[in-house]
């Protein structure tokens, strides 16, 4: 206390770190309005580039925002990672990665908001994408997962066609589950995942009075996850070891 030189500059910093403290307060506040203001500009540029069918540029846009805490950018960059994905340009490598990072922001954005439809929605969607590269018993396993994802998504938001129609094809590869497919499940789960064609039926008429799945890339969406779920290629040991045991 003897010093007042000492005393004199823990008074300066103290002021000092008062104003700093209030201008780091300002800034803060500052930052989050312009953030919510440029996830909206973002957001908005997005929806155009997919309107206008700009795959690539989509992507780019959204991806350097991955680190985004906001739901609604990162469905549509999990959206975005898996059409470059379905590119046919886009090589076999560069296609596993992107699977899987769709599946990773549609995670994310799940996270961030449990209440987004749309985030239910790609959730399902990608998880179904990776089942390319996984063996039968995880394919099966994440049936489950997917159907409850789609359900959250129509009960959030009823009148989401491309929702209900996937869950009519859902329900439909399971009805028309071939039997030996349907041994290995019965192998590998207690209960594995069934459905009915009137199960199926009833989501693609709801599906249909909605109309708008009718718009181009929802067909394709439905049509590629379609052929995608009848085909299981034996892709990994575990596959081609259900296999073996199949045909002992
Ligand atoms: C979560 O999503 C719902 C539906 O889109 C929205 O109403 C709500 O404001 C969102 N919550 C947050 C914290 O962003």
């Amino acid at each position: 206390m003897g010093n007042p030189g000492t005393f004199k500059r823990s008074l300066l910093l103290s002021a000092l770190s008062y104003l700093g403290f209030e201008t780091y307060q300002v800034i803060s506040q500052a930052a989050v309005v312009h953030a919510t203001a440029k996830v909206e500009e973002i957001l908005e540029q997005a929806d155009y580039l997919y309107e206008s069918g700009e795959t690539e540029k989509l992507y780019q846009l959204l991806a350097q925002y991955k680190e985004s805490e906001d739901a609604e950018l990162l469905w549509r960059l999990a959206r975005a990672s898996r059409d470059v994905a379905q590119l046919s340009r886009t090589s076999e490598e560069e296609k596993k990665l992107l699977v899987y990072e769709a599946l990773e922001y549609a995670k994310r954005a799940l996270e961030k908001n449990e209440s987004n439809f749309a985030a239910h929605k790609w959730y399902a969607i990608c998880l179904s994408d990776v089942g390319d590269y996984e063996g039968i018993k995880v394919k099966i396993a994440n049936a489950y997962i997917i159907k409850e994802h789609f359900e959250k998504a129509i009960d959030l938001n009823p009148k989401d066609a491309t929702s209900i129609h996937l869950m009519g094809i859902w329900c439909y590869t399971f009805a028309e589950m071939p039997w030996y497919q349907r041994r290995i499940a019965e192998m590998l789960f207690a209960s594995p995942p069934s459905s009915t064609y009137e199960e199926a039926l009833v989501y693609f008429h709801r599906a249909e009075q909605g109309k708008t799945y009718l718009k181009l890339h929802n067909k394709k969406l439905a049509a590629l996850w379609l052929t995608k779920a009848r085909d299981y290629p034996a892709h990994t040991e575990e596959d081609k070891q259900v296999r073996r045991n199949r045909s002992s």
